[in-house]
């Protein structure tokens, strides 16, 4: 008896939603890290690039933004008169976390010779403080876009910025924040499972440290990473990743087999947390009651457009 009650009470969630969208002109923007019901339940699922893409160009009422708060806070930003949603107000980002505007102006007076470009994995706050933002997609490029003798500050990821510092042979000034996810991938037990599988390839997100970045065949966003599984002719992958990638891959790739990376301990740490705390139900209550609100000062809101504008044009 219990057992079929659950099918049931998620079929109404379902269609619910779909009820609430239409009804409300909603739109539901999903990431790939979120649990696999509310990517199936999205308008669109994409990496931080597309959906900010996405939000720029949407014509619906409210932006429901399944993902965590920096996120919907662009869309916020780029949508100042639309209503944007999130189910969980308290899905942070523990890379955001790791720069706190104080102490970023701080650090920026003492380089003011330099420009920010931050990763768009920052607050509002830290975005208005910027001069571009770019994502894990675009990084290389954005940063390219700028004389080899430009003095640049790269925030908040300092893997990230390496990552792109090795590839373009530039010298970032990089911000000491990092992702707790990515950080605890293990590099023993990927080569371990490397042994079990030498037919799988790895392929990383390039939040990693460089100690795993060295040791993978691929390394890209979450959506290059996705494409990659599908594009090439390896049946197997070990994905050095959050979790959630693995249902579009296992949905685009059936028959392929995708084995995820694991932490350096026994914990179920490659599952972000601040991500995870969205679920259905939160979702359907968040698009009934039309709260938890994203509101963002005007003041921040406008010198934060600027930089995410500039990298919307760049990319
Ligand atoms: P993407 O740019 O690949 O979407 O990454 C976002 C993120 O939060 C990775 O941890
Ligand atoms: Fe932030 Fe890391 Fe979670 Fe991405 S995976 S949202 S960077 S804590």
């Amino acid at each position: 008896m219990t057992t079929n009650l659950i099918p049931d009470i998620d079929l109404d969630l379902f269609s619910e939603i779909t009820r609430l969208k239409k009804e409300k002109n909603a739109i539901i923007l999903a990431h790939y890290y979120q649990n696999s019901d509310i990517q199936d339940i999205a308008d669109f699922i994409g990496d931080s690039l597309q959906l900010s893409q996405e939000a720029e160009k949407t014509n619906a009422d409210i932006i429901v933004f399944a993902g965590v708060h920096f996120m919907a806070e662009t869309a916020k930003i780029l949508n100042p008169n639309k209503k944007v949603l999130i189910p969980d107000l308290k899905a942070g980002c523990s890379l955001s976390d790791s720069c706190p505007p104080e102490s970023f102006i701080e650090f920026k007076n003492q380089h003011n010779d330099h420009i920010v470009i931050s990763y768009i994995n920052c607050s509002a706050e830290i975005k208005a403080l910027s001069d571009v933002i770019c994502t894990s997609s675009n990084a290389k490029k954005i940063v390219e876009s700028f004389p080899i003798e430009q003095k640049i500050i790269f925030a908040p990821d300092k893997n990230l910025g390496a990552y792109i510092n090795k590839i373009t042979g530039r010298e970032m000034l990089l911000w000491n924040g990092s992702c707790m996810v990515h950080e605890l991938f293990s590099k023993n037990k990927l080569e371990n499972i490397k042994r079990n599988h030498p037919d799988a390839l790895i392929i990383a997100h390039p939040e990693c440290e460089d100690q795993i970045l060295k040791i993978v065949d691929y390394i890209g966003s979450t959506t290059s990473l996705l494409n990659f599984t599908v594009n090439n002719q390896a049946n197997k992958f070990i994905v050095v990743t959050e979790t959630g990638i693995l249902h579009q891959m296992q949905k685009k790739s059936p028959n392929k087999i995708f084995i995820p990376a694991p932490p350096d301990n026994s914990c179920a740490c490659n599952d972000c947390p601040h991500m995870k705390r969205n679920t259905l139900e939160k979702l359907y209550s968040c698009l009934l009651n039309e709260l938890p609100e994203i509101v963002i000062p005007e003041l921040t809101r406008a010198k934060a457009y600027l930089s995410i504008k500039k990298m919307l044009d760049l990319s």
